[in-house]
């Protein structure tokens, strides 16, 4: 038996941020990157915040990929300010602490009924409503997905304003992350119809506005377009999970430091051609992986079509790699600046954490450690 279901109420459109105003709580912590409270957009919340008689406090020592130790510092923050709610401000790292933050205070007050508003200041993560939370061991370099549905926020708040600011790099790797989820979504072996149809429409709008908004930062309809599209990928994902893009990903990002949207991009090429099987040339149709007949459906979605299903998925594959190099995203790991030495001597070690990730399971193709060694090593240059 299978079940769908979308627990988080979503607030979206011009002047969405009015619904702080209608809280109906009494003390909330507002958990938030730095750059919201530097650069003034803390306001945008407050004073709807004030608005509403609500009264509040500020927790924003939050760094990206939140280590295991900031978490601790917030806990402790929670515990002293024993809010009713807990309303989320920023990136996918913000988001993500305090869904764990929530998740372990709960556990010492056993209180169930703090509520979470998740307002995503990136178009990326789609954490405002997901059951993931992504915490981070540096001591490890490793990453955990924390999963459960004790994670999932309440309320999201989809306010375009709020995005205005991010820089072209970060809409870059923010945007190749939503189109990761959407894709690893729609050929994951938990896929079903509504993961897909949401899949489906973030992809489409992706293919539209992703490039739009990474030239120019004023195009407020590309910006609101996105802000959805990464909403309806984190839907997605939230049903179907990911796949072996965001294993290898985690695993890069938390050994060598590079940004989530961007490691899951330069990773996204090579996942294909593994999941898809193209470079066996001598393959009739019959035998093609399933995962193929997915991925064609994602190139016509992205107005991408070709004489047959593998050239068309090698034109999917092209494409990918045409944004990188217009998005100025690096097209390999060498590129982001990674030792040689320093990479190859931790290949296996990244290896064995991407098989062991959480997002792994529900891979198209089952890969072995030695498949992995292969990617991990293609991705270099
Ligand atoms: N929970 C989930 O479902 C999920 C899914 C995918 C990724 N993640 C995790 O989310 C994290 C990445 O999140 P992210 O990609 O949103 O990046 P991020 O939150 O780390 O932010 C990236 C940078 O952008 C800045 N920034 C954020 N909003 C801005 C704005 N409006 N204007 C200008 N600068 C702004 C931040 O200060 C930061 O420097 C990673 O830890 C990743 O593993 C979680
Ligand atoms: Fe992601």
């Amino acid at each position: 038996m299978d079940s769908f279901d979308i627990r988080t109420k979503i607030y979206f459109g011009d002047n969405a941020l009015d619904r702080l105003a209608q809280l109906p709580y009494r003390k909330v912590l507002v958990i938030t990157d730095p750059f919201v409270v530097k650069s003034g957009m803390i306001q945008m919340i407050t004073y709807r915040l004030s608005e509403g008689n609500c009264e509040f406090d500020i927790f924003s020592d939050v760094v990206p990929d939140p280590p295991v130790e900031k978490i601790s510092v917030g806990v402790k923050k929670m515990l002293e300010c024993n809010p009713d709610a807990v309303v989320a401000v920023g990136g996918g790292s913000a988001l993500d602490s305090a869904k764990s933050i929530r998740e372990f205070a709960g556990k010492v007050t056993k209180r169930t009924d703090v509520a979470l508003i998740a307002i995503p200041t990136t178009s990326g993560t789609g954490s405002e409503v997901t059951s993931f939370a992504v915490v981070s061991d540096p001591s490890e370099n490793i990453k955990y997905p924390l999963v459960s549905d004790t994670l999932l926020p309440d309320e999201a708040i989809l306010d375009a304003d709020l995005v205005k600011s991010v820089p072209p790099s970060v809409t870059a790797d923010t945007g190749m992350d939503v189109l990761t989820h959407a894709i690893e979504a729609y050929v994951s072996t938990q896929n079903n119809e509504f993961s897909a149809a949401l899949a489906e429409k973030a992809i489409e709008i992706i293919g539209v506005f992703l490039l739009r908004s990474y030239l120019d930062n004023n195009d407020t309809h590309a910006r609101k377009k996105m802000h959805i599209a990464s909403c309806l990928a984190g839907l997605a994902f939230n049903s179907a999970s990911l796949g072996l893009n965001h294993g290898v990903a985690h695993a890069v990002g938390a050994k060598f430091h590079i940004p989530h949207g961007r490691a899951n991009a330069i990773v996204l090429p090579h996942i294909i051609e593994f999941n898809a099987d193209i470079n066996k040339h001598s393959k009739s149709k019959s035998e093609y992986l399933p995962a193929v007949r997915k991925y064609v459906n994602v190139a016509k979605l992205l107005g991408l079509n070709n004489f047959n299903e593998i050239t068309t998925v090698r034109a999917l594959v092209s494409w990918i790699q045409f944004m990188l190099k217009e998005m100025n995203i690096p097209m390999s790991i060498s590129q982001c600046g990674v030792d040689r030495k320093a990479y190859f001597d931790s290949v296996d070690e990244m290896a064995e954490k991407a098989i062991a990730d959480a997002c792994t399971a529900t891979n198209p193709r089952v890969p072995t450690k030695e498949d992995v060694v292969t990617i991990l090593t293609n991705m270099y240059e």
